[in-house]
């Protein structure tokens, strides 16, 4: 069975939807062939209009028609009552005239929309429209993600949902066994940790579900404590019963709206941005890790799946790993709304066939590649000089040694926000003064090194608390505290607190990348090089051999690895 996944609106709607970064996929009896964020077509990022170009992309390389269409996100209407109940507790201790403003607001003009929704059907392309179609719910798609792509299929394993808001909640906890997930309990979406952090990046002046990360960064430079202390007094209870007060509330449910900057800036009061984003970090890596400990000590199940947008924060995710009562965590790479649409045909495809036995996401290289004939079309196009190299790990190798930056353009696409080996830019990581040229150069401004790729025979290392069942690694989604030697032999990717982000490499997964790393070895005595993605100032991740050309015509790089030719700025 051949089912097609889509997060997006609708064909008719494109612009409507409220979601972010949507995308399709294509899985064949339970497992991914292929999966596309649209922005990587389309060349807008974190794209959120119907993904015609994925969908159309996908169809063409499957040659055949799927036998189902599953949608992901808003089915809101079907937690209507929820919310209007929401609202209506809110109001009832809303003081702040904006707040109250806000959800008079929304609950006169809510059954309205409700209504719209229902009567406006999704739609999606005359290709697909005879299809049967059906949909999953927001945090359904997530959970789906985290606990049939994760590595435990005989065991029972906690699912864990956390993001800033999706059809109605803002988390979610499921048991999943034997195929199957069991629904445990919803977040309100009244107190989201997600909306908090989302709320604080935008009034730090920063773009709202997109620079989340340069506040993770940002935190390890302040003083947690007064910030931390100060959320701490807007809330009450813990776990599954924390719920913020009316302010916070606002703040978190709004972001920037009128009244909104006035709650901020009295929390706020004196600290600098360093202070207030440590303190944010700190209370949310406490508030979650409160839920996750409930929810192990509840259930007994110390394995734990994990997705949703509040997982993309891979300080969060050391803390949850570091607890006592938990074993070993997965972290859905594509764990942002961007990977909806794999859930969503997971999802449809479980419970199509009374279940679907995990089966670990081995590799994310389920995008687009990239052709010898292809490279040489975008190549010769740009005018750009460039040759066949037939020991390319080696010239690769020998660049980046002598402290050159060497972008690669090869082999399939990544499926997620991060970039693993296949639109990546390596440089070495042996000089901490390369994070601020390297940045100036890409033009990009962040908090948080470069994050470091290393062969898998030297991650314990360098990193002491890695371990290889902690698989999450391969995928950039954790920090580790390092050890001196990696303080020593990669400056340059560890944390002024002292951590990294590692994407642990296999020879297996990525044998072209891994003997990169193996000849650079040699030269230098170093295992691991700076792993960046291939992108332009607020680009999308490159996608073609074209984006990837266009990028190296920027000349802020001095190699560029396209398919497998090698080009070498003069
Ligand atoms: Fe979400």
């Amino acid at each position: 069975m051949k089912v097609i996944g889509i997060n997006g609106y609708s064909a008719r709607d494109p612009d409507k939807g409220i979601t972010h970064n949507s995308g399709a996929a294509l899985i064949e009896d339970g497992r991914i062939i292929a999966a596309i964020d649209e922005e990587r077509l389309s060349r807008k990022k974190n794209d959120k209009t119907f993904p015609f170009m994925t969908v159309a992309a996908l169809l063409e390389a499957a040659g055949t028609r799927p036998d189902l269409v599953a949608l992901a996100h808003l089915s809101r209407h079907r937690f209507a009552g929820d919310m209007v109940r929401g609202y209506w507790k809110a109001r009832r201790t809303a003081k702040n005239p904006f707040f109250k403003a806000y959800l008079n607001s929304r609950l006169s003009d809510f059954p309205l929309r409700t209504l719209g929704q229902i009567l406006r059907p999704r739609t999606v392309p005359d290709a697909i429209g005879s299809l049967p179609k059906e949909e999953t719910i927001h945090h359904l798609a997530h959970a789906a993600t985290a606990y049939f792509c994760c590595p435990w299929p005989d065991e029972a394993v906690l699912t864990i949902t956390l993001d800033a808001f999706g059809d109605g909640h803002c988390g979610s906890v499921w048991i999943g066994s034997n195929g199957k997930l069991e629904h445990r309990h919803w977040l309100d979406f009244l107190s989201s940790v997600g909306g908090l952090y989302t709320a604080f990046t935008t009034q730090l002046g920063f773009k709202p579900l997109q620079h989340e990360g340069k506040i993770v960064g940002l935190a390890a430079y302040g003083n947690p404590e007064p910030m931390m202390s100060r959320l701490r007094e807007h809330i009450s209870g813990r776990g599954s019963t924390m719920t913020f007060d009316s302010d916070l509330m606002f703040l978190a449910l709004t972001g920037n709206r009128a009244g909104a900057g006035e709650i901020f800036n009295r929390l706020r009061r004196d600290l600098s941005r360093e202070d207030v984003a440590a303190g944010l970090q700190t209370f949310s890596e406490a508030m979650v890790c409160d839920y996750v400990s409930e929810w192990v000590q509840r259930t007994g199940i110390r394995k734990l799946a994990l997705a949703g947008g509040v997982f993309a924060n891979v300080k969060l995710n050391q803390r949850v790993l570091e607890l006592d009562e938990v074993d070993n965590i997965y972290i859905y790479p594509n764990m942002g709304d961007g990977g909806l649409a794999v859930g969503a045909a997971l999802n449809t495809y479980a419970e199509r066939n009374g279940g679907l036995t995990p089966a670990l996401l081995e590799s994310l290289y389920l995008g687009p590649d990239i052709s010898s004939a292809e490279a040489a079309r975008a190549l010769d196009a740009a005018g750009v000089v460039y040759q066949r190299v037939s020991d390319m790990p080696q010239r690769a190798a020998e660049l980046l040694a002598a402290g050159k930056v060497v972008a690669r353009a090869a082999g399939k696409m990544e499926y997620g926000p991060r970039a693993l080996g296949n639109r990546t830019v390596f440089a070495s990581c042996s000089d901490p003064a390369i994070n601020k040229w390297l940045n100036d150069r890409l033009q990009r401004t962040e908090f948080m090194p470069f994050a470091p790729i290393i062969m898998e025979k030297h991650a314990a290392e360098y990193f002491p608390r890695w371990k290889p069942e902690h698989i999450t690694a391969r995928f950039m989604t954790i920090t580790y505290d390092a050890s001196a030697v990696a303080k020593q032999n990669i400056p340059a990717a560890i944390h002024v607190d002292g951590t990294a982000r590692p994407q642990v490499l296999r020879e297996q997964d990525n044998p072209e990348v891994y003997a990169i790393l193996e000849a650079y070895h040699a030269i230098t005595g170093v295992p691991a090089l700076i792993n960046t993605s291939f992108n332009m100032h607020e680009e999308p991740i490159v996608c073609s051999a074209g984006d990837a050309v266009r990028a190296f015509q920027l000349g802020h790089l001095d190699a560029l690895i396209c398919a497998d030719f090698l080009t070498v700025a003069s």
